[in-house]
């Protein structure tokens, strides 16, 4: 039997008349770029984050890009964030002409430590952006109290959080921005690029609703320098579609999550991950750690079980990163997580028997190694 790492057709096949009449509808209404399913889509999506707005743009970058440049982040300013995400966090920072500064993450939830934060800030410090890796979000109470003596700006990297909370908030409401991803393999996601930013602010929406259409309120009349960041048509009506299942599927993540804790729970060399006492957790990646990854994610892919590791390079690591001037051992958290984490396969639709087959895998494995 087959497991792949993410399955995108099973879930097509199960929405697959109503996304075609979805479609349809834009196509009738050739209402393409932006419009009202945008619109719609936009009012539906800040309802279930539990913000006053939510503006769409091009894909989750966009979103971070869009959300620094809202609060005023810019040339010589720093940003705090943590080095084990995907790249797109720093490269938003790096784009608004900012300098990233990492801090080291908590190694039970992989976030970002609140107790590094403090040593990190420098006068030029200007934001903070937690990342809600993995579907759990960090711990943002801490977060927003040093945010708030230190003066600084919170942005939430909610991409890879669609439904996750904290203390029974949302994930993306708890920040003065909260930015998504609608990659198609995210919990909520587009049939191509997509991503939205959600706020309380009006003047933080208002902001971003002018820059993702190049500056205009109206048509050829450019108050300021934008760009081209507009979410499209077809992309909002689909969203739409699929923001209805967003809990369901987010359950059957749960559930499927809770069959791999019953069934690894005994091994102690695959360290698992923990829904903390805080957050509801919407594993969008369901990350482990042991110690020969690679050994183990290839015995598994010969058994037609495909893992993925998010992500083998801390940012601080990353060749695109050199620049900064980090060196191995600033981070020792980060660093040993990146070398040992596997990523087994989660998607809402996944079968027990496909799970029950991966962690037969992984027993087979252990039984040669061990
Ligand atoms: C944590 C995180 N931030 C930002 C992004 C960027 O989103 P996008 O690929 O839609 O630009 C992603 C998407 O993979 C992500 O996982």
């Amino acid at each position: 039997m087959k497991v792949p790492f993410l399955d995108l057709k099973a879930q097509y096949e199960s929405i697959r008349e109503e996304i075609h009449r979805a479609m349809q509808d834009v196509i009738d209404c050739t209402a393409f770029a932006g419009g009202p399913f945008v619109a719609r889509f936009e009012e539906e999506f800040a309802r279930y984050c539990g913000t006053r707005f939510a503006v769409g743009v091009g894909n989750g970058t966009d979103a971070l890009w869009t959300a620094l440049l809202a609060v005023g982040v810019g040339a010589g300013d720093e940003v705090i964030t943590t080095p084990s995400t995907f790249i797109a966090t720093a490269e938003a920072i790096t784009w608004v002409g900012a300098r990233p500064r990492f801090v080291d993450i908590d190694e039970c939830t992989y976030n970002m430590a609140p107790d590094q934060i403090e040593a990190a800030i420098t006068p030029r410090t200007r934001a903070i952006i937690p990342v809600h890796l993995f579907g759990q979000t960090a711990d943002m109470d801490p977060i927003l109290e040093i945010a708030k003596k230190h003066g600084l700006h919170v942005i939430e990297d909610a991409c890879q959080a669609h439904g996750a909370e904290y203390k029974g908030r949302r994930a993306g409401s708890m920040g003065e921005a909260g930015c998504f991803s609608f990659y198609p393999g995210k919990n909520l996601g587009a049939y191509g690029e997509g991503g939205a930013v959600v706020t309380n602010d009006p003047q933080i929406a208002e902001k971003i609703r002018v820059f993702r259409d190049h500056g205009q309120r109206k048509k050829y009349y450019h108050d300021i320098v934008g760009w081209n960041a507009r979410l499209d048509g077809l992309q909002g009506a689909i969203l739409s579609v699929k923001l209805k299942y967003l809990e369901k599927w987010n359950e059957q993540r749960r559930m499927n999550a809770g069959l791999y804790q019953r069934l690894l729970a005994d091994l102690d060399t695959v360290t698992l991950p923990v829904e903390v006492d805080y957050a509801k957790h919407v594993f969008h990646v369901y990350a482990t750690r042991v110690h020969d990854r690679d050994e183990m994610m290839a015995c598994l892919a010969r058994q037609d079980i495909h893992c993925g590791i998010h992500y083998p390079v801390p940012l601080h690591l990353q060749d695109a990163y050199q620049l900064l001037g980090y060196r191995e051992g600033a981070f020792p958290v980060a660093e040993r997580c990146a070398k040992e984490f596997l990523s087994l396969p989660m998607f809402p639709e996944l079968t027990a028997e496909q799970i029950e087959r991966v962690c037969e895998g992984i027993r087979s494995f252990l039984a040669v190694t061990v």
